[in-house]
């Protein structure tokens, strides 16, 4: 599909971390204008440590920002250290920052795209296509989307809003060779704004709009097919297997906290069943194939106004006065009249998609916070590693190690994996600056191990739930707000993206995270000891310092910065069947005033560190989820487009997808090589 560009006016106002202050307010509830939830005085001593400094001296010393201040004149090796670039073809050696060029994945990289154009990017010989957008009706009776006629019951038949990680999967049951295939994919959060005329704010939506903005959240999964090989996927209406999860879908809940008195409501006196999931951010695939999904920025939905905080359980999750109107509707949004229905979001959930009659199930093992995802991969002796980051500013890295082992092919007991097992948070010290590398070593901080708490003073449960507050107390690092922690399956490596973190100030930078006012992020590579994810050691380094590559401050794993890319805010990753290191964005219309866009970067070989951009989203959008199906195909959620102030449904400034209605509707699109045009 190709389609003119539409150019708006360059907009620049934008809020913390990059993206437009509608984005801020229904993705997070404005987290960023909040105060820090992380208030624990568990500090940034890591690099005292390796440099020689105990982290007793040096609180004795009494400012750890004074001892770290010349961690920000640290440089990056210089592009005269790194290795040459090898000719690749047009393009080779002109490329420069900010400019096209080609490289040995197979396309032609292409050029930032100004954040006011309403247009998808493809590299040139490739195409897009919508597979699904926001209101598609999945099942044989679902009417078709109507912007102006939306009702609850049609939503919950319908495409979710927002998509965000995205899962793609065959060799199912009925999926009949290889023109078919399940797709699953999060609805993270409705705009309000933009989904009805004439609403300025969620203050303003009526109890029926409540209902529908309800059902748009959650997970879709459909059915895709194609027409042949080089054609694009497309969702198939009446898919046997597709599904709607949204707010009224019933969970069941496992692990250590299951029946929690904690956990217990009127609703549902025995804290075992929980009607639906929120903030539904990013994901992961297990071996047995299921669906992961973590529950984030949760806290949004309920109201907590005037209700009693003595333990600071509310606030450290930012959980204060709502702002989204859910109590008008439901008491359980009310915090005063129903306290516990808080604690029952913030969890990873587990969906089978191949058997749309399965109960979901939230694993309380793997703890809550402010889960961007899981991730999964196995250790080896055959346990389960699940990776996951609590996106927030100054927030922790997780991992999860299952007590049981994994049986090839045996998928019941492989869904019992994430019931039970060990907790750990990540602790990150510097080894200094002499390397010239922001890299160190590392440890897996236990905070519950063979079902006992290693907090003192916090039970099981209770650091389950309350799993924030437990790694406060154990000293782990914080972190500019971790997104995505991924195996690489190629070089068995975890790479997370820390996405931004605008308010660490000079005193609190350290080696993992080094930059004060870092509005661009960062992406840090660790290798467990022994290559092996059960380990509980690791090293760590800092691959790409994201931002402008004329700014000193950036870091592409040592490749020449004339021939790079800018990137800002990275926040999904993927790999290709390579081990090349996809990166998407959240941001940078806010940072460097381009479209959000979907990179890719070589980590082995003469192109190690060579950022080239594949494709850019269009105006107020994010790019999600990226899934690389091979060399010449990629499946990305493209997610609130048009989000940009002042944007309403008569003021549209994106009609993405261009299907002819006239208003934005989040989708994920399929890009993928022309054949023989
Ligand atoms: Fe939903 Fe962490 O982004
Ligand atoms: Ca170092
Ligand atoms: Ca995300």
């Amino acid at each position: 599909m190709t389609t003119p560009d539409r150019l708006l006016p360059l907009f620049t106002r934008s809020h913390g971390g990059g993206r437009s202050s509608m984005t801020c307010q229904y993705r997070c509830g404005n987290a960023c204008d909040q105060d820090v939830p992380n208030t624990s005085d568990n500090a940034y001593f890591g690099d005292l440590v390796a440099a020689g400094v105990s982290r007793r001296a040096a609180l004795r010393a009494g400012s750890a920002g004074a001892a770290l201040v010349g961690l920000t004149a640290w440089s990056m090796p210089s592009a005269a250290a790194a290795p040459s670039s090898p000719a690749t073809g047009a393009g080779a050696g002109a490329a420069g920052a900010g400019r096209a060029g080609s490289s040995a994945l197979g396309f032609t990289g292409i050029a930032p795209t100004p954040a006011n154009v309403d247009a998808v990017k493809v590299p040139e010989g490739f195409a897009w296509a919508p597979v699904i957008s926001w209101g598609d009706p999945l099942f044989a009776g679902t009417p078709a989307f109507d912007f102006d006629n939306q009702t609850p019951a049609a939503q919950r038949e319908q495409a979710g809003y927002n998509c965000d990680y995205v899962q793609f999967m065959q060799g199912g049951p009925g999926d009949n060779g290889a023109h078919k295939g399940l797709l699953a994919f999060n609805n993270e959060y409705t705009n309000d704004e933009l989904m009805f005329r004439g609403v300025g704010s969620s203050a303003d939506l009526t109890d029926e709009q409540l209902e529908i903005v309800q059902a748009a959240h959650g997970i879709t999964v459909t059915e895709v097919a194609r027409r042949n090989a080089n054609s694009p996927w497309r969702w198939v209406q009446g898919g046997a297997r597709n599904r709607r999860i949204h707010t009224d879908t019933p969970f069941a809940v496992d692990g250590p906290a299951a029946g929690s008195v904690h956990l217990r409501t009127s609703d549902d006196p025995r804290g075992e069943r929980i009607l639906g999931t929120l903030n539904n951010c990013a994901g992961g695939e297990t071996p047995w194939g299921t669906y992961l999904s973590g529950e984030e920025n949760f806290n949004q939905y309920f109201n907590a106004t005037g209700a009693p905080d003595p333990q600071g359980r509310l606030k450290r999750y930012g959980i204060t006065s709502g702002g989204r109107g859910w109590e008008r509707i439901q008491d359980r949004f009310s915090v005063t009249k129903e306290p516990n229905e808080v604690n029952r979001f913030g969890w990873i959930v587990e969906v089978d998609p191949q058997d749309p009659t399965s109960t979901p199930v939230k694993h309380t093992a793997l703890g809550r916070f402010k889960h961007e995802g899981a991730t999964v991969t196995l250790t080896a002796d055959g346990r389960v590693a699940a990776y996951m980051g609590d996106d927030e500013r100054f927030d922790y890295i997780y991992k999860f190690l299952s007590k049981g082992t994994y049986r090839e092919g045996d998928k019941r007991h492989n869904m019992g994996l994430l019931s039970e097992g060990d907790l750990y948070v990540a602790r990150l010290d510097g080894d200094g600056a002499a390397d010239g590398e922001y890299d160190g070593t590392g440890a897996w901080i236990p905070l519950v191990v063979d079902g006992v708490s290693k907090v003192p003073g916090y039970s099981v449960e209770e650091v389950l739930i309350w799993t924030r507050l437990a790694a406060d107390r154990v000293g782990p690092t914080k972190m500019d707000r971790p997104e995505d922690v991924q195996p690489n399956p190629v070089n068995g490596r975890i790479y997370a993206a820390m996405t931004n973190n605008s308010a660490r100030t000079p005193a609190q930078i350290d080696e993992a995270n080094p930059r004060a006012s870092n509005k661009h992020g960062h992406v840090t590579e660790f290798t467990e000891a022994g290559g092996d994810h059960g380990a509980l050691t690791f090293t760590w380094k800092i691959v790409l310092v994201a931002g402008n590559p004329s700014d000193p401050q950036t870091y592409f794993n040592g490749y020449d910065k004339s021939e790079v890319s800018p990137i800002s805010c990275p926040d999904n990753l993927a790999f290709d069947a390579a081990g090349n290191l996809w990166i998407s964005t959240d941001g940078m219309p806010g940072t460097l005033n381009h479209c959000d866009a979907l990179y890719v970067m070589p980590l082995e070989g003469a192109e190690k560190g060579r950022l080239q951009q594949f494709l850019s989203v269009p105006v107020g959008a994010e790019t999600c989820g990226p899934v690389i199906l091979g060399p010449d195909s990629v499946l990305v959620a493209v997610q609130h487009p048009g989000e940009v102030g002042n944007a309403s449904p008569d003021n549209v400034v994106s009609q993405f997808p261009y299907r002819g209605d006239g208003q934005p509707r989040p989708s994920v699109i399929h890009a993928y090589r022309r054949h023989g045009r």
